[in-house]
């Protein structure tokens, strides 16, 4: 009977999983309605949620205690702390509960919360997901209602969110993804074979809503600087589509290494993350690039062999990495129930 009960909870526990991501191209310029390509990665955040009704209080903002056992790199919690609590708190306004109440909510789960790497998108997707599991009013959500919950908590972490980590932390696979005026367009991309890539954190954990925001500042200040980024950025974008639909890994490679310069152009890359880049190519990357809101947080190498992806791991790691994973962007990491 424990042994029944111990797979329960296991079982209830991964159907609220939500994974992290790696923008292979296009971050900040999907900000701007063009499409972008994102890839899962298979680390994922879950969420336990206990329930208990009260006679007080408001439906809407329920009393809640917060037990965080997500696996971090050192500073990303503090850093994110209150950003997190807004982001629970706009998930539980976008589906609030029925009859006011007391919720403790336990996030776990094998991702290790770093800037860059959707931490925050996966978290507010797993809450979304246990939501539906523990409140009858929710148990019919869709998987697009989970990924539009999630969008609503990511509110708490970006100003004006693309919706590109919700969707990948939702639907996980390999995603081209496109922000629009209304609904988001994204679609599942198949590859012949798995990407094998090497992810590694700076150790600085950044804000979205200030990289975004001073982005944003700086495009309205030189429109026509940002355009002619933008136009380059969309002719790599589709070359790199076509690249990764024929398996080409030298061309996406190459690719990965000019959207790199794009971003350095638009001033978010920084100095900890160009160091990892060059460090990545001399032991043997064919193509990398920082990844995700910049000034901090990931850069991405890919490295088409287990030799290769070994030595850039070590390369990595002596350049100062305090964090370095291995890994590959597949397709059957895609979530559908
Ligand atoms: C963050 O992972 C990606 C950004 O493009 C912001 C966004 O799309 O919301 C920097």
């Amino acid at each position: 009977v424990v042994a029944d009960s111990t797979t329960v909870a296991e079982e209830r526990l991964a159907e609220t999983r939500a994974f992290g991501k790696l923008i292979l191209f296009g971050e900040h310029f999907v900000v701007y309605k063009v499409p972008a390509y994102v890839g899962a990665v298979a680390a994922y955040t879950d969420c336990a949620m206990e329930l208990e009704e009260t006679t007080e209080g408001d439906a809407a903002s329920p009393e809640l205690e917060i037990v965080d056992n997500r696996p971090a790199v050192p500073d990303y919690k503090v850093k994110k702390f209150d950003e997190a609590k807004e982001a629970i708190n706009l998930v539980f306004k976008h589906l609030p509960m029925e009859k006011p109440c007391k919720i403790k909510l336990t996030f776990g789960g094998d991702l290790c919360c770093a800037s860059g790497i959707g931490a925050s998108a996966a978290q507010v997707v797993s809450l979304a997901r246990a939501i539906k599991q523990t409140v009858p009013k929710y148990s019919n959500m869709t998987e697009d209602e989970i990924n539009a919950a999630g969008y609503e908590g990511e509110k708490g972490y970006h100003g004006t969110p693309s919706g590109i980590d919700n969707t990948a932390a939702t639907f996980g696979g390999l995603l081209k993804f496109q922000r629009t005026d209304g609904e988001p367009i994204f679609e599942k991309k198949k590859i012949k074979d798995p990407i094998k890539i090497v992810y590694a954190s700076t150790g600085l954990t950044s804000s979205t809503t200030e990289v975004v925001g001073d982005v944003r500042a700086k495009k309205e200040k030189d429109p026509e600087w940002f355009d002619g980024l933008m136009k380059e950025y969309c002719a790599l974008a589709e070359k790199g589509e076509a690249a990764m639909e024929e398996g080409d890994l030298t061309t996406l490679g190459k690719l990965m290494d000019e959207n790199h310069v794009l971003l350095q152009k638009l001033t978010v890359s920084c100095k900890e993350l160009d160091d990892l880049v060059v460090a990545a190519r001399a032991a043997g990357a064919i193509g990398a690039k920082m990844s995700g809101t910049g000034r901090g947080g990931l850069m991405l190498a890919l490295t088409p062999t287990d030799k290769v992806q070994d030595a850039v791991a070590e390369a990595l790691e002596k350049a100062g990495a305090p964090q370095v994973w291995k890994t590959s962007f597949h397709t059957n990491n895609t979530r559908d129930f």
